[in-house]
């Protein structure tokens, strides 16, 4: 049986693929194992300090990492060289699913918009809302669609780390050079991948 948009979305919810736990406030310390350290030779980043200060990671459970607001967020450290696992897994994701459109490492494309500025301003259920429900200019003299994705689980299952490396791109802490090296994927991801592609 073919599942609709809604459904997949409403499962990856409960498997906690698509996270919203709010952090509380006495949780959120400033914490130096969580601070970000960038590569300060990389030209292609373009560090924005409001958005990497306001994407800071305030928590960490099993490798993934939370803001302020409770979002996933990245974690990048040893000057760049190191990502944490989503983001790592969202680069991945992005160049197999995204970049046809909006171009690779999220510049954009005469088609579709620069994901790495998009990101600056939409929210994170704004996101996961465009990705899972697509979107239209209908005003825009050529017709663009941006496709639904809520059926199509190699996306869906993998919404979390598609935001998390598009945040890294948006705030400057990740450029345009293929990150080399990650942290270890977490027993969380593997669980939450092996029962969304499986469900
Ligand atoms: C077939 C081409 C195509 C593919 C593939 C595609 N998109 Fe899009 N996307 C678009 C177009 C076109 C728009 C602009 C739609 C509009 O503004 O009405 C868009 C818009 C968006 C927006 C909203 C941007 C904004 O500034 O409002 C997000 C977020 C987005 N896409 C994410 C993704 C992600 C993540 C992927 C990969 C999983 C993806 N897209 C794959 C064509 C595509």
């Amino acid at each position: 049986m073919k599942k609709s948009a809604l459904q997949v979305f409403v499962a990856a919810l409960a498997l906690g693929t698509v996270s919203s736990v709010a952090v509380q406030a006495e949780d959120a310390k400033p914490d130096a194992a969580l601070a970000n350290s960038l590569n300060p030779n990389d030209k292609s980043a373009e560090p924005d300090e409001k958005l990497l200060k306001q994407d800071a990671a305030v928590k960490v459970d099993d490798g993934k990492y939370f803001d302020k607001d409770g979002h996933p967020t990245f974690h990048v450290t040893n000057e760049g060289k190191k990502v944490d696992w989503y983001a790592y897994s969202g680069y991945r994701r992005y160049h197999a699913e995204c970049h046809v459109c909006h171009g690779p490492d999220g510049m954009g494309s005469t088609y579709a918009p620069a994901l790495k500025d998009s990101l600056k301003h939409l929210s994170y259920e704004e996101f996961i809302g465009i990705l899972a429900g697509g979107k239209q200019d209908v005003n825009a003299a050529e017709q663009k669609v941006m496709p639904a994705f809520g059926d199509n689980k190699n996306v869906m299952c993998y919404a979390d780390d598609l935001y998390v490396y598009l945040k890294a791109r948006a705030a400057g802490a990740m450029g345009r050079v293929r990150p080399s090296d990650k942290e270890d994927k977490p027993e969380a991801a593997k669980k939450t991948e092996k029962e969304c592609l499986g469900g």
